[in-house]
């Protein structure tokens, strides 16, 4: 993507996650772990625009985090609740996901559901707070997203974290029926959404990740 470096030679986090889960999960967790990661494969393999929207959030989502000074086991949730943050979309129909048409509202309340599907597809991973970073990564700082209509602090700080890396990954992307945004755009979006859409400490963290990943002259 034209001007944004994403440290794509770091691997990618699917590696990362594969090997971080073989060595702290027991043999009793594995199988769940396993299902859950098939089906954020499956999820992402029946939208060719969705390619390689997981692992970007759980990058930036990632450096976000270290950026806004996380604890460690908090930065390891945000990198693995940024993979499998969209898997609920298994449960929607492919033909709303590939849509040339912008959707109707009745659709929108459909793929709206991926939120909750996917907090219960990660029921295994309740303790690790990764579950509720997937419920609520579309809940909006003023209170007005969804599923629970959640304000300010009392949404999981993933949660916030990961909604900044997937509005800006979602804005730059191409899909079905509108192109990609300019990144100078989507920077400029974000920051207008401070304190509305977005935690206004994690769009700080952002700004400060754009100084180093995005360059203004491409
Ligand atoms: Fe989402
Ligand atoms: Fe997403």
């Amino acid at each position: 993507m034209a001007g944004i470096s994403w440290d794509a030679e770091l691997d990618t986090a699917w590696q990362v996650v594969d090997r971080l889960y073989k060595v702290s999960i027991s043999a009793d967790e594995k199988g769940p772990v396993d299902k859950i990661i098939a089906r954020a494969h499956a999820a992402e393999a029946q939208n060719p625009y969705r390619k390689d929207h997981s692992w970007k959030v759980s990058k930036l989502g990632h450096q976000l985090a270290i950026q806004a000074g996380l604890p460690l086991a908090s930065v390891w949730e945000v990198l693995a609740a940024g993979l499998f943050h969209d898997v609920g979309m298994i449960h929607v129909p492919q033909h709303l996901l590939l849509k040339h048409a912008p959707l109707t509202p009745e659709e929108f309340e459909i793929v709206k559901g991926h939120a909750v599907w996917g907090g219960k597809i990660l029921e295994p991973l309740k303790e690790e707070g990764i579950e509720r970073i997937v419920r609520h990564h579309h809940e909006r700082y003023d209170g007005t997203g969804y599923p629970n209509k959640l304000a300010g602090e009392n949404i999981p700080q993933g949660a916030r974290i990961v909604a900044v890396a997937e509005a800006f990954h979602d804005m730059v992307s191409d899909h079905p029926y509108k192109s990609a945004r300019t990144a100078e755009d989507a920077v400029d979006e974000i920051r207008r959404c401070s304190g509305t859409q977005f935690d206004p400490k994690v769009v700080t963290a952002f700004l400060d990740w754009v100084q180093i990943h995005v360059d203004p002259r491409e």
